[in-house]
Parts: C-alpha cells; sequence; structure tokens
C-alpha cells in the first residue's frame, strides 16, 4: 500500500475538552503525520457545504449547529494505508459501539450527542481528495520526512 493522504476533523466537543493534544498524539504514535493543520471556526454554509451528503438525514440540522459551535482542528494525516488507520484509530461513529483504546472511545463517554464524536476522518480516497481540497490549499500541504 502506498502513502496515502486522509483529512481528519477534531471536532468542537474534542477542542472544548482540551484534548486535541492526546488526538493528535495518537495520530502520531501511530504513523500518521501531520502534513497540514488549522484551528478554524466553521461558519454555517461550510458546515453545510461539508456535509451536504447527509442533507436528508434526519441529524443534519444538528450536526451543522454542533460543527458551528465552536473551533475545531481540520488536518491532512499521511502514511502507509492512512484512510483505514485514521479510521480504525477513531473507532465507530457511535461512540457506545467504539472498542476500548479508539478515540472515540476514550473521549466521547458518556454520549450526549452522535455529532459529538470527537473526530471526523474521511471514509474513502474520493472523499480525502474532497475534503482535503475543501479546506486546504495545496500550498498548505508540507512535505514531511
Ligand atoms: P462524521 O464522521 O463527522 O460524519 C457525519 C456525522 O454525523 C457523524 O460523524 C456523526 O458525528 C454525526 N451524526 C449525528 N447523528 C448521527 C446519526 N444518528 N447517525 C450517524 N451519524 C450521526
Amino acid at each position: 500500500m502506498a502513502t496515502q493522504r486522509t483529512f481528519s476533523i477534531i471536532k468542537p466537543d474534542a477542542v472544548k475538552k482540551g484534548v486535541l493534544g492526546q488526538i493528535a498524539d495518537r495520530f502520531e504514535q501511530n504513523g500518521l503525520k501531520i502534513v497540514a493543520m488549522k484551528m478554524i471556526q466553521m461558519s454555517q454554509a461550510q458546515a453545510e457545504e461539508f456535509y451536504a451528503e447527509h442533507k436528508e438525514r434526519p441529524f443534519f440540522g444538528e450536526l451543522v449547529d454542533f460543527m458551528t459551535s465552536g473551533p475545531c482542528v481540520v488536518q491532512v494525516l499521511e502514511g502507509e494505508n492512512a484512510i483505514l488507520k485514521n479510521r480504525e484509530l477513531m473507532g465507530a461513529t457511535n461512540p457506545n459501539n467504539a472498542d476500548a483504546g479508539t478515540i472515540r472511545h476514550d473521549f466521547c463517554l458518556p454520549v450526549e450527542d452522535l455529532s459529538a464524536n470527537a473526530v471526523h476522518g474521511s471514509d474513502g480516497e474520493e472523499a480525502a481528495a474532497r475534503e482535503i481540497s475543501f479546506f486546504f490549499n495545496s500550498d498548505e500541504l508540507v512535505t514531511r520526512v
């Protein structure tokens, strides 16, 4: 498997809890290098467009409200099999179903709101390319050795 890049968000709940450093550490300790990173406050228009594939889902409004409720950290992770590795590190979307040792298990329990699941990660190559370019210009991505 060649080196891949994937897109990641450390969501407002994790930033508010003060665990963004611990989450970034999980990536770095598991072979994912951070090649772009910035803290942003997502606008309503950005959140609606980013999550457009979910717009017919009943939770869409709550998801947009949550993602705009506070700062989050958007980042690009690079490594062998980065897309799958990141998803394994995150754990199941519903933290109640996430394995012990995953980010969502370790930082989201007890669950109050499924939108507040600490992290987002691209679910495939097409999504990774779209999501990276949604938040980053190519000159914001660095080369790491
Ligand atoms: P994320 O990877 O950011 O992609 C879409 C998000 O919708 C998901 O993580 C969850 O945080 C959020 N969400 C809120 N409610 C639900 C739900 N009922 N089922 C799935 N995802 C949900």
